[in-house]
C-alpha cells in the first residue's frame, strides 16, 4: 500500500512538473510574442511621430507651396483655385435661396430665408441623406438625375409656402465638394474626383451645367446660380456671423481649406477685377505634399491601392475617409506578425471596412473593460481578445488620430503664416509678446471628423498652441459649424445677388 502511495505521489509530482513546465514555456512564448507586439507598437509610434520641429517645417512648406500655387498654374501641388468670390456675406442679404450640397458621404438640400439682418436668418428646411454607394461609380447622367429627383421631391414637399407663387425661379447654389476649375461664380469644370467617386466621363464637364440640364429635363423652376466648394460655403457662413473669419477648413470624409487672399498676391490671375481687392482661394490642400510629411508603409500601401494613387497625399493622412483604413491596416499587420488577435480575420482584410467613426468610438471608449472596442473588433471578425490587446487597439487609434490632428494644425498654421497672422516675422523670429501686432483671426471649421471626434479636436488645438505659442494661439479662434457649407453657399448666392462686384478675369 505504502509503495503504491509512493509511486502515485511520484507520478503526480512528475505530472505537476510537466504541467508547470508547459505553462512556463507557454508563458515565455506569450511574453516573447507580446514583446514582439510592443516592438511593433514602438516602431509604429516612431514612424507616426510629428515632433514640433517637423510640424514647423511643414508650416513653412505649406506657406511656400501656397505662394508657388498663386504664382503659376501647376506651380505647386496646391492648386490654389480661383473661386470668383470677392465679397463675403455680411448679414444684410435678403430673399429665399436654396442649396444642394454634394459632399463625400452625404448630400443635403436646404432652403434659407434672409430678412436683411443676421438675426433674421432662417433655415427653413433641411434634408440630409447618405449618398448611395452605387452612385460613386455610376454615370454623369445617373448622378445628376438622382440629384434632380431629390430636388424635385424637396420642392414638392414645400407646397404653397414656396416662392414659386411669386413667379420667379428658385435660385440654387450647388455646393460641390470636389476640385473644380471655376470660370465664374456659377460655372466650372471638374478637375478630378476624390474621396472614392469615380465617374469617368465627367472630368472636364461643367458641373453647374450638368445639374441645370438634369433639373430642366424634369421641368423644375430652378436656376443653378452658383457653384461653390464646401470650404467656400463654410467661409461664407463663418464670415456672415463674424467678419474676422478669413479662412475655412473642412475635416470630413475629405479635407480642404480656403482663405481670403489679396488679389495682387494672386499673380497667376492676370486681371482680377474685384472691387474688394481680395478673392477667396480654394487651396485644395488635400493634395499638399512635402518630404517632411511622416509617410509610413501604411500610407504607401493605402495610396497604392486607392482609386487616385499619387494624388491627395495629405488628405489620405488626415481625411475621415482614410483614418479608419490606416488603423485597419495596422491591426491587420499586427495580427499577421503575431497571433495576439487570434486567427487572421478575413473581414479585417477588406479595405475601408473599419470606418473612422468606429475609430473614434474605440478611442474614446471609457468603459473599464473597453466594451466598445470589444464590440467593434467582434464585427471585424476578431471575437475574443484580452483587455491588454483591446488597450493596444486604443493606442493604435491614438497614434493615427494624433498624427492627423497635428498635421491638420500645421496646415492651419501654414495659412496663418502666409497671411502674416502666425505671430512670426522674417526668419522665424517670434514677436508673440507684441500683442499690438496680432489681430483676432477666426478660422471656420466644418466636418464630422472635427465635430464628432473629441480627441481629434483636442490634439489639433494642442498642436496649434504648440506651433503658434500661447499668446498668438489666443488670438486665433477655431469656430466649429454644422451645415455651414450648405447654408453658407446659399448666403453667398444671396450676397452675389445684392452686389455684383466681380466680372470676368
Ligand atoms: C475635395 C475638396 C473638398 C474636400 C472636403 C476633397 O476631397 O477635393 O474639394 O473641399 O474634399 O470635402
Amino acid at each position: 500500500m505504502g509503495r503504491v502511495l509512493v509511486i502515485l505521489t511520484a507520478a503526480a509530482a512528475v505530472v505537476a512538473c510537466s504541467v508547470a513546465t508547459v505553462m512556463v514555456r507557454r508563458r515565455i512564448k506569450r511574453r516573447r510574442k507580446w514583446r514582439k507586439v510592443v516592438g511593433l507598437l514602438k516602431e509604429l509610434e516612431e514612424s507616426f511621430e510629428t515632433p514640433l520641429g517637423r510640424l514647423r517645417q511643414m508650416v513653412d512648406a505649406i506657406a511656400v507651396e501656397m505662394q508657388a500655387g498663386l504664382v503659376s498654374e501647376g506651380g505647386s501641388k496646391l492648386k490654389m483655385l480661383l473661386t470668383f468670390v470677392d465679397d463675403l456675406p455680411n448679414g444684410s442679404e435678403r430673399g429665399t435661396y436654396y442649396a444642394l450640397h454634394l459632399g463625400g458621404s452625404y448630400f443635403r438640400i436646404i432652403r434659407v430665408h434672409l430678412g436683411g439682418q443676421r438675426s433674421s436668418l432662417e433655415v427653413q428646411d433641411i434634408e440630409r441623406h447618405s449618398i448611395p454607394t452605387s452612385l460613386l461609380n455610376s454615370t454623369s447622367e445617373v448622378l445628376f438625375d438622382f440629384l434632380a429627383s431629390s430636388l424635385q421631391r424637396f420642392i414638392e414637399k414645400e407646397g404653397h409656402e414656396s416662392i414659386s407663387s411669386q413667379d420667379v425661379k428658385r435660385e440654387l447654389a450647388f455646393t460641390f465638394s470636389f476640385p473644380v476649375k471655376q470660370t465664374s461664380l456659377s460655372s466650372g469644370v471638374l478637375i478630378k474626383w476624390t474621396k472614392g467617386f469615380a465617374i469617368s466621363e465627367m472630368a472636364g464637364e461643367d458641373i453647374a451645367e450638368c445639374l441645370q440640364g438634369a433639373v430642366d429635363r424634369r421641368g423644375l423652376d430652378i436656376h443653378v446660380a452658383a457653384l461653390v466648394n464646401d470650404t467656400v460655403g463654410a467661409l461664407s457662413y463663418g464670415h456672415y456671423h463674424d467678419p474676422d473669419t478669413i479662412a475655412a477648413v473642412v475635416f470630413g470624409t475629405g479635407s480642404n481649406a480656403c482663405y481670403l487672399e489679396r488679389t495682387d498676391a494672386i499673380i497667376k490671375c492676370q486681371n482680377p477685377r474685384t472691387t474688394s481687392g481680395s478673392m477667396v482661394v480654394n487651396m485644395e490642400w488635400g493634395n499638399f505634399w512635402s518630404s517632411r510629411l511622416p509617410r509610413t508603409s501604411y500610407d504607401i500601401e493605402l495610396d497604392a491601392e486607392s482609386l487616385n494613387s499619387n494624388d491627395m497625399g495629405f488628405e489620405k493622412m488626415i481625411g475621415g475617409m482614410y483614418l479608419g483604413d490606416i488603423v485597419r491596416r495596422i491591426i491587420l499587420r499586427m495580427s499577421q506578425e503575431s497571433d495576439i488577435f487570434g486567427p487572421i480575420s478575413s473581414i479585417l482584410s477588406t479595405p475601408f471596412v473599419l470606418r473612422t467613426n468606429s475609430v473614434s468610438a474605440m478611442h474614446e471608449d471609457d468603459t473599464p473593460e473597453l466594451h466598445e472596442v470589444a464590440t467593434i473588433l467582434k464585427h471585424l471578425g476578431v471575437p475574443k481578445v484580452p483587455l491588454k490587446v483591446r488597450k493596444l487597439v486604443v493606442k493604435i487609434c491614438d497614434v493615427v488620430t494624433r498624427r492627423a490632428a497635428r498635421l491638420a494644425a500645421a496646415g492651419i498654421s501654414g495659412i496663418l503664416k502666409k497671411l502674416g497672422r502666425d505671430g512670426s516675422v522674417g526668419e522665424g523670429r517670434r514677436r508673440s509678446s507684441d500683442k499690438q501686432m496680432m489681430r483676432r483671426t477666426v478660422v471656420a471649421v466644418e466636418g464630422g471628423l472635427y465635430s464628432n471626434y473629441r480627441m481629434f479636436r483636442e490634439y489639433m488645438d494642442e498642436a496649434l498652441r504648440d506651433i503658434l505659442g500661447e499668446d498668438v494661439a489666443r488670438q486665433v479662434v477655431i469656430k466649429a459649424m454644422e451645415d455651414g457649407s450648405s447654408i453658407g453657399s446659399a448666403l453667398l448666392l444671396a450676397s452675389s445677388h445684392s452686389v455684383r462686384t466681380i466680372s470676368n478675369i
